[in-house]
């Protein structure tokens, strides 16, 4: 018996992953996108998409969110890491009692998590910070180990899946247990990770493909997931309302706004690639206000097309819904441009 657990990149619960897609994307980049050698999924999310083609392209990740910043890193990162180093420390993690008050039971005890996994989440991540101080980790055991608790936090969570709300009276009945990552050991030398908002970083970098998933509502990645990037982040800001959130005006998305159109279009100008691929599903003008896309399609096919030459295609995906709008036809798209040369 080895004694832990282990975890894959989609062993996680995230709003809008591609993991179930993944098939369909693959079959069109191999299809549609001949001779790429490198990727750019500036929307990164859980990097699913990134995973998909990982062993093949040189890949370039991106989120605005740290905390999925930090597990891209842990699974794309160049830096070598030691496995025995992790190995060992989550199992010393998975066999801690109960430990002292710290942020985290101050702050959320008996909300989304017992007070007693509240202090073991407290403890370990500040243990994770006190080994990097002092050296005994690299960044990418770092974030190994973050992913590593950011995952155990999501199994256990009293939501469904997102941090909008707990579930009162809830009765705990799993316990913490951290799961070692199997992040690869040999990724592509040129593989980078930013923590940037798409529309800065793509004036900055080129790839062949440039990946697009942004988020398609007014539902916003930092208030669904405020406490993952609270404790990927580790500054012990102050929280407050019954959902106990942070603030997050500094990572709120344009996409999820009335701006979106705009930074869209922005964006697109800026992308330096030969083939542009986007996600966006048709949920404009069928669910809830909430639920709404933000870019009409109309706009979507005229900012594309002055780019380049739009294919579109499409297949049908169950949409995340709260049960109260019953959409029956949802699709997922996918837009491939492919680029006219620079300067036509
Ligand atoms: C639909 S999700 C992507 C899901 C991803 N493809 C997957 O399979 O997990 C959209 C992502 O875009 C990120 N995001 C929102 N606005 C952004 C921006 N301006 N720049 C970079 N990332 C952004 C959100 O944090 C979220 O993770």
């Amino acid at each position: 018996m080895q004694g832990y657990k282990t975890s894959k990149i989609n062993n996680r619960r995230y709003l809008g992953n591609k993991y179930k897609l993944l098939p369909f994307i693959s079959e069109i980049v191999a299809k549609e996108c001949p001779g790429i050698t490198s990727l750019a999924d500036i929307f990164a999310g859980t990097g699913a998409v990134s995973s998909a083609f990982c062993d093949k392209l040189a890949i370039i990740t991106n989120d605005l969110m740290y905390s999925n910043y930090i597990c891209n890193y842990a699974w794309f990162g160049t830096e070598s890491y030691s496995k025995k180093k992790i190995i060992d420390l989550i199992k010393r993690y998975n066999a801690l009692e109960s430990c002292k008050s710290n942020y985290m039971t101050q702050n959320f005890a008996d909300t989304y998590f017992s007070k007693e996994d509240c202090s073991k989440i407290g403890y370990i991540r500040s243990d994770i910070e006190r080994l990097f101080k002092q050296k005994f980790i690299n960044e990418r055991e770092r974030a190994i180990l973050i992913t590593s608790l950011l995952y155990a936090m999501d199994k256990i969570a009293q939501t469904c899946g997102h941090y909008d709300a707990y579930r009162k009276g809830s009765s705990y009945d799993t316990a913490l247990e951290l799961y070692v990552p199997l992040a690869p050991k040999t990724n592509n030398k040129l593989n980078k990770c930013f923590n940037l908002d798409a529309n800065q970083l793509v004036k900055d970098i080129y790839a062949d493909l440039v990946y697009i998933d942004p988020p398609y509502n007014s539902r916003q990645y930092c208030d669904a997931y405020h406490l993952l990037e609270n404790v990927a982040r580790w500054q012990k800001p102050t929280v407050y309302g019954v959902a106990k959130k942070m603030d997050r005006s500094n990572i709120k998305s344009k996409y999820c706004t009335n701006q979106a159109t705009k930074s869209f279009e922005d964006l697109i100008q800026s992308i330096n690639a030969k083939y542009i691929l986007l996600s966006y599903n048709n949920m404009s003008q069928k669910g809830n206000d909430r639920s709404n896309a933000k870019i009409s399609d109309e706009d979507i096919m005229r900012i594309l097309s002055a780019k380049g030459t739009v294919k579109i295609f499409s297949t049908e995906y169950k949409a995340f819904t709260t049960g109260k709008s019953d959409i029956e036809d949802n699709e997922e798209r996918l837009f491939l441009c492919t680029c006219y040369p620079k300067g036509t």
